[in-house]
């Protein structure tokens, strides 16, 4: 067995992350559709260099910090939401979220896993505020940070290079109080 379902929502689970993933792995971050939206471009990422990382990051000693998220139907992985800069005296973190396969976009698996890991961060880990950074030209994925109700409160103009230009970035952010009903919605469905 390859992935072990630790939450569940929607067509997706979330799993710990397989080490033996990286050949896929140096697939798609190799793959510019997918990387210039994680600021991953300009990284040349080797096999080795891949093997090295998740072995590592699957060892890391805060296993709630990333997940593998998998298709229920057919334990496909699809790739990582997971979590940054975690401050357990401010009870405050960023998220970061990856479906590598682009023929694997727009299938809501992404909202599915944000509202999945989102009951876990705050009601398990209980932190209160959890925000993310976006490039303004990743409009699938601003699409999919409203539809499970973060909010933008802020940007920063041109700090990102990529493909000829400078990008702004997009600050969005959701705490548990503001979720709380969206999460009634969700437990009560399932
Ligand atoms: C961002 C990401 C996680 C979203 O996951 P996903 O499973 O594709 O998201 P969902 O299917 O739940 O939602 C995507 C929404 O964007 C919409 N969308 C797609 N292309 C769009 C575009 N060009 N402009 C606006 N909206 C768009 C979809 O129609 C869908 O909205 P809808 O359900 O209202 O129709 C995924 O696309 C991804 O991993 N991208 C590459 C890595 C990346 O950029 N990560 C985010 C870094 S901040």
């Amino acid at each position: 067995m390859k992935y072990f379902p630790k939450i569940s929502r929607g067509n997706i689970y979330l799993s710990p992350i397989n080490p033996e993933d990286y050949e896929l792995r140096t697939k798609w971050v190799n793959d510019s559709r997918i990387t210039d939206g994680v600021n991953q471009t300009k990284a040349i990422m080797s096999i080795n260099k891949e093997k090295e990382f998740l072995e590592k990051y699957s060892k890391d000693s805060d296993s709630t910090k990333a997940f593998a998220i998998v298709n229920k139907e057919n334990d496909k992985m699809l790739w990582i939401v997971d979590l940054w800069d975690i401050n357990h005296i401010d009870q405050v973190a960023r998220l970061g979220i990856s479906i590598w396969d682009v023929e694997e976009h727009n299938k809501w698996y992404g909202t599915d896993a944000i509202n999945a890991i989102l009951l876990f961060w705050f009601y398990t880990l209980n932190l209160r505020n959890i925000d993310l950074h976006v490039f303004s030209f990743n409009k699938w994925a601003i699409r999919c940070y409203q539809k499970v109700w973060f909010k933008e409160y802020g940007i920063r103009k041109e700090t990102h290079y990529c493909n000829w230009k400078f990008r702004d970035e997009i600050y969005m952010d959701i705490t548990k109080v503001e979720r709380e009903e969206k999460n009634k919605e969700i437990l009560r469905k399932s």
